[in-house]
């Protein structure tokens, strides 16, 4: 039963639709020309449906006939559906990368909410930059929301193997680099890792954000871990569009949600699942839309704390999103880590996360470790910090080899990605596997957008030789799928100057996980003689919406948001005057 907080002529909606005045003529006139008779908007609550399905988005391709069944269930609660299509941000296909365009989508999630005659929003997302865009585009619309993830996809299958999105892929092309797989067989891997609609089904960063999407308290619960091809996510979309309008009525708004301790707990949550490394850049720009200063010591302090206990690839060894669905997904995995938990933050189902995994049960202790049987004692993500990064990197022990947690090796260092590439091929390589290999400008500038380049291919020749990681550094990010000895985010970036800048081919480098440090073996005297030689590569856009981006967007270590689009930039942003 639902505690009305509101009446009908409090909607936000009502503003558009009720007065008697020529506007509000227009508004009822024009929504009569598609067919609506008054009985259906009156007094009811508006519901923004915000869909980013497109034609070339296989995570999100079922959104085209999902978003029927939330309408679906919007109406059986006396609401009135209103889809609106946003930028689908399809993490396969877009160029350079869709972290150029994760603000762009959190803006048009804001504009489309506050500039529409609605009183409420389901936001409908999962593939990797889509839940964060949309999650803080609609935290600063302010208005009850709730998510309905993409959920993933099948397993995938080869020859009676499971394989992972992504992790395999580079598994399997490191082999086939190496001669060991022949073109028929990755063909068949080809055809057979990605069997259905959803989003990638290893831990990376679309599992990784829907899930923690949940743990704020942003999704109904379990909503998460449900297959996109499985029944229960067409019952679990309905359950959204029925429940967004109950929330309307409550005044249960984002704020209410999203608090301090909502966040330490997506912090835990994230730790718990061995996230990918991505969370941390998406988690600080959502938590800071919602006026919560998380930073990177929040997830430092977590990351001693917290074991990774959610046994999925790349961190784990063997299982995938499905398993962890029929394991008893994350509700059955908070019961595991309810020591790190607030348990008494409300939710989008209008009860505490407490309530909520009440009867929440693991049906396989090896998906679902306990803190006791951890597949890795201390938390996924470690934040080192150094003369090389001031501001801080991520490294993500868990799913690199353990003797690459504490390393030193002479720098190889490539200014740009296709340079890299050329040489990382070429077998004549002078390179050894105690390298570091370095990678800048691919930082939020320089990349530009950030791409996803941090885990460098392991040299042709190395591969050869039978080795599977080294230690690899850049202002890059890394798929969630990815593993390795990889050191991402470097902040400052190379771009604008930052240390990283300065590396030159022999330097040592050094890096000890456990004390939490990265250090390049140069005097200051030395950088400092090397900064003032320093030139800033070539401007890449002059206009359009890159130079936007290149005029606003902030470091790695702040989110990567647009500084006129963070909470406090500016007063609040009036309602539209109508
Ligand atoms: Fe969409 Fe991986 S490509 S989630
Ligand atoms: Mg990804």
């Amino acid at each position: 039963m639902t505690s009305k907080k509101k009446t009908p002529d409090q909607l936000r909606s009502a503003r558009w639709f009720a007065p008697d005045d020529l506007r509000s003529f227009g508004h009822r006139s024009r929504i009569m020309q598609m067919g609506y008779a008054a009985t259906e908007w009156t007094g009811k609550p508006l519901i923004a449906i915000v869909n980013t399905w497109s034609d070339i988005n296989p995570c999100h391709a079922h959104f085209k006939h999902r978003v029927e069944d939330v309408k679906r269930g919007v109406l059986q609660a006396g609401g009135l559906p209103i889809e609106l299509p946003a930028i689908s941000v399809s993490e396969s296909f877009v160029k350079p990368t869709t972290m150029l365009y994760r603000n762009m989508l959190a803006m048009e999630t804001e504009e489309l909410i506050r500039s529409h005659p609605v009183d409420g929003v389901v936001l409908m997302g999962g593939c990797d930059k889509s839940t964060p865009g949309l999650m803080m585009g609609a935290t600063s619309a302010g208005l009850p929301m709730i998510y309905l993830p993409a959920g993933p996809m099948l397993r995938g299958n080869w020859k009676g193997k499971i394989l992972g999105s992504g992790s395999d892929a580079w598994k399997f092309w490191d082999e086939r680099r190496a001669g060991n797989i022949s073109n028929q067989e990755w063909n068949d891997i080809e055809a057979g890792i990605a069997r259905s609609y959803g989003t990638c089904m290893t831990m990376g960063t679309a599992a990784t954000m829907m899930a923690i999407t949940e743990s704020i308290g942003m999704t109904l619960p379990g909503a998460s871990s449900i297959p996109a091809a499985d029944a229960g996510h067409i019952r679990m979309s309905s359950e959204c569009g029925r429940r967004i309008v109950d929330m309307v009525w409550e005044d249960l708004t984002p704020q209410k949600i999203q608090t301090r301790k909502a966040y330490e707990n997506s912090i835990a949550v994230a730790m718990a699942m061995g996230c990918s490394t991505n969370a941390i850049i998406h988690l600080i720009a959502m938590a800071r839309r919602a006026g919560q200063d998380i930073s990177l010591e929040d997830f430092e302090i977590a990351s001693r704390k917290v074991p990774v206990i959610a046994n999925i690839r790349p961190s784990g060894e063997e299982y995938l999103m499905e398993d962890f669905f029929y394991a008893g997904g994350l509700p059955a995995l908070m019961t595991r880590i309810r020591d790190h938990l607030h348990l008494d933050v409300v939710t989008v189902s209008g009860q505490t996360l407490g309530e909520n995994i009440a009867h929440a049960q693991v049906h396989n202790d090896d998906v679902i470790r306990s803190t006791e049987t951890a597949i890795y004692a201390e938390g996924a993500l470690a934040v080192l910090k150094g003369n090389l990064a001031p501001d801080g990197c991520v490294i993500k022990p868990s799913a690199c080899e353990p003797r690459f947690l504490k390393h030193s090796g002479p720098a190889l260092v490539f200014d740009d990605y296709p340079s890299m590439k050329k040489a990382t091929d070429d077998e004549n390589l002078d390179v050894t596997a105690d390298h570091v290999l370095i990678l800048r400008n691919a930082g939020p500038l320089g990349g530009p957008g950030m791409p996803e380049w941090g885990m460098l291919p392991i040299p042709k020749k190395l591969v050869k030789q039978g080795v599977r990681d080294m230690v690899r550094l850049s202002d890059a990010r890394m798929s969630g799928t990815s593993y390795g000895a990889c050191i991402l985010h470097v902040a400052p970036e190379s771009y604008i100057g930052g240390p990283l800048a300065l590396v030159q081919n022999g330097d040592i480098i050094s890096l000890d996980v456990d004390k939490r440090t990265i250090t390049l073996d140069v005097s200051d005297a030395e950088l400092a003689k090397r900064k003032a030689a320093w030139k800033q590569p070539e401007v890449r856009y002059e206009r359009g919406y890159g130079w936007m981006f290149s005029k606003h967007i902030k470091q790695a270590d702040q989110g990567c948001d647009f500084d006129f689009l963070e909470t406090d930039f500016g007063a609040p942003v009036r309602e539209p005057d109508i």
